[in-house]
């Protein structure tokens, strides 16, 4: 190909945006790829909680069946959770109380939602806007008595027993209509008892807020109310319960809605356990399914399922910007006429699964390649770059998880001369999460069975792919040298979690 159009290759390779909010809506219809069964899965009008971890492809998901339902005539409203509320830090700062923050966030959003329902009604692009307006007015008045309340101080010791009660459930009617209210009451004994701090303590007070949700839902009929709710896991973790409270309470049980929430599974608090009750929602009960994007990318039992949905993925990706660039329709494939053989599928391995660091990692193996095709040399530098740029910044802040993954390069890489190895379900710490989060670790096999030992789960983890080369080395990385293969079996592969570093 000619040295121009393959620099052109290069350059749209470059150009391609990291975040699916920062394209316009025709963009994200015309590149969206379709991830197996995951995207029949959230197409459904069931309640849904999409996890993955950054740059899966959560937004794009969202922003993609919103442009659906939008097109089946449906009102669908897509909210930042990073964009709500004015006062950026409010929900951050301590000095005020969880039930000050969360009352603000729950009060914050429902703000937001009626600010973007209030323009549809205003655009008139719902069937009867007066309809709508009528339970937009609902919304913004039972707003007004959505409280978070802290357990009230009404501690008594009797006969060894210590008696608390707190307001549950609170319904009143908007106008001055009957006011009930429910008093749990527990006992415990005084030895039992433990002073209960956080999220534990608190009640959230709905009001009429259910009834004002189902007019609204009323109002945009026969179009159903699609509410999807994007980064989640900014929210602060102790105010994530209220939120989902809410929904769970006052959204979820309401005819004609469908709320999807994106979140990162780890940094994600759905519920809470209380006394007799629970405050938040049940994932995986009936209210609201999870679904997983971690899990749908993964495709360490299909090389080929994962060149096809990457070689599609950036196929679709530098289409409208090579048309913005070249007069001429580039000839062939992409994919191919923009890497070497072999490649690619080390990009595809690189990338891990998570579509963000995929689009990194080729841009920076496009700029080492200036004008000419991408090779594998590139592409490992590029993921050493990426690595280095990106995730490593991860572990330079949290000492656990850094002490971790130290321990287990030296035992996987350094001894084994592996990349992979077995983890007991039952081992999993917060630092294994952290490392998964932060894609220096990846589960590439979930619910291994010890054959010797039925009974016993294990997962299997790849050690990122930017780590591994560059603790290879640069000149060593760069040389055509092959990955290892990845080893699950029980004999080689198994790392005994709490026994690790103290053999050495
Ligand atoms: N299924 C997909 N098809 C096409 N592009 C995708 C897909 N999933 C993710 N991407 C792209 O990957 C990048 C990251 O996706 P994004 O939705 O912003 O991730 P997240 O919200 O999970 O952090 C974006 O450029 C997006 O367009
Ligand atoms: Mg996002």
């Amino acid at each position: 190909m000619a040295p121009a159009i393959q620099l052109h290759l290069n350059q749209a390779l470059m150009r391609i945006p990291r975040r699916a909010e920062s394209a316009d809506r025709s963009t994200l219809a015309a590149t969206y790829v379709a991830a197996g069964s995951f995207s029949a899965m959230i197409n459904s009008a069931d309640h849904q909680i999409l996890f993955g971890r950054r740059g899966t492809g959560k937004t794009h998901a969202l922003l993609h069946l919103q442009d659906l339902a939008e097109r089946t005539g449906d009102i669908a409203i897509h909210l930042d959770l990073r964009t709500i509320g004015s006062t950026g830090g409010l929900y951050a700062n301590t000095a005020l109380s969880p039930a000050q923050r969360g009352t603000q966030l729950l009060v914050d959003t429902l703000e937001a939602v009626h600010e973007r329902l209030f323009a549809v009604a205003v655009d008139g692009e719902s069937a009867d806007p007066d309809a709508l307006l009528r339970g937009l007015d609902a919304l913004v008045s039972a707003a007004t008595e959505v409280e978070v309340i802290g357990e009230t101080e009404q501690e008594q010791t009797s006969g060894g027993a210590v008696e608390r009660g707190y307001a549950a459930e609170l319904s009143v009617a908007p106008n001055g209509g009957a006011k009930a209210s429910a008093r749990h009451r527990t006992s415990v004994t005084t030895s039992s008892r433990r002073k209960r701090t956080g999220v534990e303590q608190h009640r959230v007070l709905f009001g009429p807020l259910s009834r004002a949700v189902q007019a609204v839902a009323d109002g945009v009929r026969p179009a159903r109310l699609w509410l999807l709710l994007d980064e989640w896991s900014s929210v602060p973790l102790d105010l994530q319960p209220f939120l989902a409270d809410l929904l769970r309470r006052s959204v979820l049980p309401v005819r004609g809605v469908t709320v999807k929430i994106a979140a990162i599974e780890h940094r994600a608090r759905f519920f809470v356990p209380l006394d007799e009750d629970y405050l938040g929602i049940e994932v995986g009960s009936d209210a609201a399914s999870a679904v997983s994007l971690d899990e749908a990318l993964v495709f360490d039992r299909s090389p080929e399922a994962a060149q096809a949905f990457f070689r599609e993925l950036f196929a679709r990706h530098v289409r409208p910007i090579l048309a913005s660039m070249l007069r001429t329709a580039v000839p062939g494939e992409f994919v191919d006429a923009a890497f070497h053989g072999g490649a690619f599928p080390e990009l595809v391995r690189a990338a891990e699964g998570v579509p963000r660091d995929a689009i990194n990692i080729a841009a920076l193996a496009a700029q080492h390649a200036h004008g000419g095709r991408i090779t594998g040399a590139h592409v490992r530098r590029a993921a050493r770059d990426w690595y280095l740029r990106d995730k490593q910044s991860v572990i330079s802040r949290d000492e656990e998880a850094d002490l971790l993954l130290g321990l287990l390069i030296d035992e996987v890489v350094g001894r084994r001369r592996s990349r992979t190895f077995l983890l007991a379900a039952r081992d999993r710490t917060a630092a294994i999460d952290t490392l998964c989060d932060a894609r220096l670790l990846h589960i590439v096999r979930h619910g291994v069975v010890d054959p010797r030992r039925p009974g016993r789960l294990y997962d299997g983890y790849a050690i990122d792919y930017g780590c591994y080369v560059t603790l290879l080395g640069g000149p060593a990385a760069d040389a055509a040298k092959p990955l290892p293969a990845d080893v699950f079996t029980f004999d080689k592969a198994v790392i005994d979690l709490p026994r690790l570093g103290r053999n050495s």
